[in-house]
């Protein structure tokens, strides 16, 4: 049996109600909890190996707030040089083995004024800015499951840290934006700017999977604070003991009132 054909079938023995994918920071958390099988990316069919610092690729099914979680521990980005349907396996392994709600991780830029290194928002909409062709495609209503939106405002809330319910533009990367494009950004209604997430939402709406997206502001977006920005900086507030905290805790609150949001 192949490393993929034995994780399928713990899998499916076990049919895991959620997923999540785990941007920069929240490794530890996963590792923490309790893992009933675990498959690295290259043994998985179509997926790559990660290249970026601070990205393990792991596939593993957790127990996360009293229910059986397909925890993907990094991804796969476009910025590395794999194809959109590369980058988007894990949504597409995820609705495969079953699981109805996915929530999406990441590390972004604050654009919003209020928005300040460590703190955290809700996607509830986002700007695909892709490819010559996206604004075709995010005429739609959007991927983002209103209801989780809410409750990710109301778990948040009830810890005592209100957050934003803001918009996310996904761009390609490999290169933070310049001030020009922030201010740009901004004007288009941007609070948020990433690398990621976007096709993930995209695909997974496609497959019928109810999406929730948490983005954890890492940095002022360029041009909006004299700090200069780099990944190490990126990857140093993800890991902070307390922005860590915060969102392990609203991820745990999540999965544990998952089945009550029709
Ligand atoms: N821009 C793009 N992606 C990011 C940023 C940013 O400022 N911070 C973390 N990921």
């Amino acid at each position: 049996m192949t490393p993929f054909a034995a994780f399928e079938s713990a899998a499916r023995s076990i049919s895991p109600q959620a997923a999540v994918i785990l941007g920069s920071g929240l490794g530890p958390v996963v590792d923490a909890l309790k893992c009933h099988a675990a498959i690295e990316f290259q043994d998985v069919p179509g997926f790559a190996a990660p290249t970026v610092q601070g990205h393990a690729g792991r596939v593993m099914l957790v127990e996360w707030g009293g229910v059986h979680v397909l925890a993907f521990r990094g991804r796969m980005h476009f910025y590395e040089g794999h194809d959109w349907p590369t980058c988007t396996g894990t949504v597409r392994l995820a609705a495969k083995l079953g699981v109805k709600t996915i929530l999406l991780t990441n590390a972004a830029g604050g654009i919003h004024p209020d928005l300040n290194p460590g703190d955290l928002m809700a996607i509830r909409q986002h700007l695909p800015l892709l490819s010559a062709n996206d604004w075709k495609h995010s005429l739609h209503a959007g991927p983002y499951t209103p209801d989780f939106v809410a409750k990710l405002q109301q778990l948040s809330a009830a810890g005592g840290t209100p957050i934003l319910a803001g918009v996310y533009a996904g761009l390609t990367g490999p290169t933070y934006e310049t001030p020009a494009e922030i201010r740009a950004l901004a004007a288009m209604g941007a609070d948020a700017v990433g690398m990621s997430t976007v096709k993930e939402a995209q695909t997974a709406a496609d497959l019928g999977l109810r999406v929730a997206a948490i983005s954890c502001i890492t940095n002022k977006a360029a041009g909006l604070s004299a700090d200069k920005l780099d990944h190490s900086e990126v990857q140093d507030v993800a890991s902070r003991p307390d922005v860590v905290a915060r969102l392990a805790k609203l991820v745990t609150d999540f999965f544990s009132t998952c089945g009550e949001t029709t």
